[in-house]
């Protein structure tokens, strides 16, 4: 489905009723990354998958963003909606980081948090200089050079052998990026704030999902985020690697539909 807000086009999905979930996907991703969640997890909320500026369906703005500038258009594309209460958000790696900025900016609106295969802290000054690296890249060798780059780390070791059809759907999704797209989240993602003082303040329930083989978050940052939010539980998914979801949607899903019924009955 389509949205046209404030000019631009917006590709989402909605399925079910109840509280609204709202579904961030990661770098460089879209919203096809959560089909197995709004296929399981409708008869338990209103899902809503919506793909970021610049990937999937959603027009790229060529002009440097923030992590604040995505957190943003999460929340015009929701009011456009008609979303206006409270919700579950969640986030999968930069999805998370947007979630989180998300929160900083309306606070009031996050009934529960949902952190998957992401981190609370800053880049460190390695990441940053890598960010620079793969923005040459792109801008040079276009977005394929990108997924070539990233279809390696997403996913568990073992997933790579055991399941081809997996893989390929990975990079069909990944092939959807824009270079401006691209360029724009590496930048918003180099200069993101450090968001534990923001998991510090929060206090209602946080659900932090790690996969065990996941090769670019550790379970150091599942544990810090773990720490740092108040009403927290962890779930780390074996078998799994970056992509979660993906991965292993049915272990995924059961987690995260006691976590909306809980955060539903609350609310
Ligand atoms: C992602 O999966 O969204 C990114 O790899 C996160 C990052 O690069 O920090």
């Amino acid at each position: 489905m389509r949205a046209t807000i404030n000019g631009r086009t917006v590709g989402y999905i909605e399925r079910g009723s109840g509280i609204p979930c709202v579904l961030i996907h990661g770098y460089p991703l879209n919203r096809m990354i959560w089909r197995a969640q709004w296929e399981g997890l409708a008869d338990v909320a209103r899902v809503i998958a919506l793909d970021l500026r610049g990937f999937g369906e959603s027009d790229a703005v060529n002009a440097a963003a923030e992590i604040s500038t995505f957190a943003d258009d999460v929340r015009a594309f929701l009011v456009a909606r008609g979303v206006r209460g409270r919700l579950v958000l969640g986030g999968l790696s930069m999805g998370g980081y947007v979630a989180l900025a998300y929160l900083r900016q309306y606070p009031d609106q996050v009934a529960g948090l949902i952190l998957a295969n992401t981190k609370a802290t800053a880049d460190t000054l390695e990441s940053k200089a890598n960010r620079a690296k793969s923005i040459a890249l792109a801008q040079a060798s276009g977005a394929d050079a990108i997924v070539k780059e990233m279809l390696p780390k997403l996913l568990a070791p073992q997933t790579y052998a055991s399941n081809p059809a997996l893989v390929a759907r990975a990079r069909r999704i990944m092939r959807r990026a824009t270079v401006p797209g691209i360029v724009a989240a590496l930048g918003a993602m180099r200069e993101r704030p450090d968001s534990i003082p923001t998991l510090l303040k929060f206090e209602r329930p946080t659900l932090i999902i790690a996969g065990a083989a996941d090769q670019l978050m550790s379970a150091a940052d599942a544990e810090k985020m773990k720490r740092a939010a108040r009403d927290s539980a962890l779930v780390t998914i074996p078998h799994a690697g970056h992509l979660t979801p993906m991965e292993q949607p049915e272990a995924f899903n059961r987690a995260v539909a006691r976590f909306l019924r809980r955060v539903a009955s609350q609310s």
